[in-house]
């Protein structure tokens, strides 16, 4: 008997017939994640994962492996919180927020356990790893910082007047018009205020960045009573032309000498000890001058001599290099500070640091030591 073959001919099926075919039974069978066979009951889905919360909620991996095995059993491209997503195309509209809040947690949940378990199992690792961290191996360096030339040249100075006897006082630096000019013998219209221009403080007139460090003498001599010996290092201001050679900050030492018949004897061998131990001069030479508030006044030039090309250059040609200005105090100065000038004398001087600096470390322009350039400032780092 020949084989029969059944022909089945799509065409042949009547309309209605055909539409239910194409509209409600292909789609089924051709829908991936239908089990046409065993449709899920919703029930079921939502106990799934209710169980798995409660599974990771359970679980407490003991080390590092452990932790990964769990991390790849909920969290992995294959692992449950991913499948139990995938559920949700099978989930009742009116069902998918429920759901989709009980995948929130569930996902939350998993992640939040990994993370802080891997992060206390790194922290074991790190400790673990510290103690076996070598304790007799030397230390890490710490980068030391170094003195600033100008400190280190002031630290000298005042080295110097403090195994004279010598204290250290100080005043503000935004000082008033007075201790700076009128009370130094320089009132308002005295010529010699040209040469001391400043900064004024606009919003409190009388006010400004004092020009050097005189006024310092002026408080000392306020508050107390001879003898006095002071010197007074500190920061001064002016109103100049910032070049290789001046700037309008600097600092100076200001030095006071008042008692019972004080000289200008006394002056003079105290400057010519400072210069000695300084600069290790061999002498030193005063050149008459004029300061408001000093009468007589003079300069102070130590000698260099000309026998280098540097020497040369510095004192141009003439050996000797001015360092400082001083004199006998002025008995106005003294009575304008409540000090009898019949029954007291003294002697004043004041230096700059900065040029000592430059000469003491050959630096060539005044604005290096203002810049804060740390390749600059680290070559000093040997300097005490
Ligand atoms: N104050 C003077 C100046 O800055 C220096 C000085 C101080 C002179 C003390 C005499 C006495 O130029």
């Amino acid at each position: 008997m020949p084989p029969v073959s059944i022909e089945i001919n799509y065409w042949n099926f009547d309309i209605s017939l055909r539409i239910l075919l194409i509209f409600e039974i292909l789609p089924i069978l051709i829908h991936p994640s239908i089990n046409i066979h065993k449709p899920p009951l919703m029930s079921d889905i939502f106990e799934k994962a209710e169980q798995t919360i409660a599974a990771i909620a359970a679980e407490t991996p003991a080390n590092a492996e452990a932790l990964e095995a769990f991390r790849i059993r909920y969290l992995g491209t294959k692992g449950l919180v991913k499948s139990l997503m995938e559920e949700m195309r099978q989930v009742p509209n009116e069902q998918k927020r429920a759901y989709g809040q009980l995948m929130n947690t569930l996902k939350q949940q998993a992640e939040e356990k990994y993370q802080s378990l891997k992060a206390d199992f790194e922290a074991q690792a790190e400790s673990a790893a510290g103690q076996a961290f070598d304790l007799t191996a030397p230390g890490e360096p710490l980068p030391l910082g170094s003195r600033h030339p100008v400190a280190v040249t002031l630290n000298r100075i005042v080295d110097i007047f403090t195994r004279m006897g010598f204290s250290v006082a100080d005043g503000p630096e935004i000082e008033d018009d007075w201790h700076n000019f009128t009370a130094m013998n320089t009132p308002e219209d005295h010529p010699a205020r040209d040469m001391q221009d400043t900064f004024y403080v606009v919003d409190a007139p009388g006010m400004l960045l004092r020009t050097h460090t005189s006024p310092v003498q002026a408080r000392v001599m306020e508050q107390r009573k001879p003898p006095i010996r002071i010197i007074a290092p500190g920061r001064v201001y002016r109103n100049e032309t910032i070049s290789t050679r001046s700037h309008c900050q600097f600092h100076q030492v200001e030095g006071l000498y008042i008692d019972e018949g004080v000289s200008f004897a006394d002056l003079k061998q105290t400057l010519l000890y400072f210069a000695q131990e300084m600069f290790g001069a061999t002498k030193i030479r005063l050149r008459p001058s004029f300061f408001p508030f000093t009468e007589p006044s003079a300069e102070m030039d130590i000698w260099l001599g000309t026998d280098t090309e540097k020497n040369y250059r510095l004192t141009k040609g003439t050996g000797w290099l001015e360092i400082l200005g001083c004199g006998m105090v002025d008995p106005q100065v003294l009575e304008n500070c409540g000090i009898d000038a019949r029954k007291y004398s003294g002697f004043a001087f004041g230096m700059g640091i900065e040029r000592q600096a430059l000469r003491l470390y050959e630096i060539g322009d005044i604005r290096l030591l203002f810049e804060n350039d740390v390749r600059f400032l680290r070559q000093f780092s040997s300097a005490m």
